[in-house]
């Protein structure tokens, strides 16, 4: 079997930190890095997927590209605007695309009972999200902590997350830390999620990358990479 070739989009702490998993790995090579002011056509013109972790000022690029090239795309990304986010919706019309504010297996379990709980609970329990983060974190609250926020709204039939209490604290160089309480006066349930390091973040995006390439066009999420029979 041939490996497959990846692309990265950013050279930051996320992008580095993949680059240097793929190296180790059989299945995987490395096509190249995308820096700013590179020639992103001519990287993914040697690529089967890329993964994008740059910004979202990257990421309007990444898009572009992946549609003019026909790549397939794994985005981890947060803070888009609405604009880049009709974008991103509009890019899976062409290929399959993996868009997810948070790549951990923890995280996608969390999501689901966290989903079950509010659909359970509904709006009588007040529900709060706090997250840490490392200071160099940019976007606040995390998108981890919104995409958990729009799960509870839509399972209690909200159409906006306007009810729901955000705490953000940007402390050291924690790679991210979240926490969802539901509470009355006379019951609290809490779910937790902390992880050590971003190789779980890194593992997650290589597992996605993995799974699709041979999708269908599409816009998808861990929930489908991981849980989808
Ligand atoms: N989904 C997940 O599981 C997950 C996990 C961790 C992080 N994230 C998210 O992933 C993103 C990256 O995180 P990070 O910690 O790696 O950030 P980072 O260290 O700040 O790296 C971002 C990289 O993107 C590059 N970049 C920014 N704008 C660009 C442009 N217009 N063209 C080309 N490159 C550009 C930056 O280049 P310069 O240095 O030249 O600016 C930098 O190398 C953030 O949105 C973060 O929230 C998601």
């Amino acid at each position: 079997m041939n490996s497959i070739r990846i692309a990265i989009a950013g050279a930051g702490r996320m992008g580095q930190a993949l680059a240097a998993s793929i190296d180790g790995l059989p299945d995987l090579v490395l096509a190249g890095v995308w820096h700013r002011g590179a020639d992103l056509d001519a990287l993914l013109k040697k690529a089967d997927v890329v993964i994008d972790f740059s910004l979202p000022q990257g990421t309007e690029a990444v898009l572009a590209a992946a549609i003019g090239n026909q790549v397939p795309l794994v985005c981890g990304v947060s803070g888009l605007d609405d604009k880049l986010t009709r974008r991103l919706h509009e890019a899976a019309l062409h290929l399959p695309l993996v868009y997810d504010r948070n790549m951990s297996l923890g995280i996608a379990v969390l999501e689901r009972s966290v989903r079950e709980a509010a659909t359970t609970l509904g709006t009588a329990f007040e529900v709060v999200i706090a997250e840490v983060h490392h200071v160099h974190k940019k976007d606040a609250p995390s998108g981890t902590a919104l995409k958990l926020g729009e799960a509870v709204a839509e399972a209690r039939g909200e159409a906006s997350t306007d009810r729901i209490k955000f705490e953000s604290e940007r402390r050291g160089e924690v790679p991210g830390d979240h926490q969802v309480t539901m509470r009355t006066p006379t019951e609290t349930l809490a779910f937790s999620h902390s992880v050590t390091t971003r190789q779980v973040f890194v593992d997650g995006a290589l597992r996605a990358a993995r799974w699709v390439v041979g999708q269908p066009p599409g816009l998808y999420a861990m929930q489908d990479v991981l849980f989808r029979p």
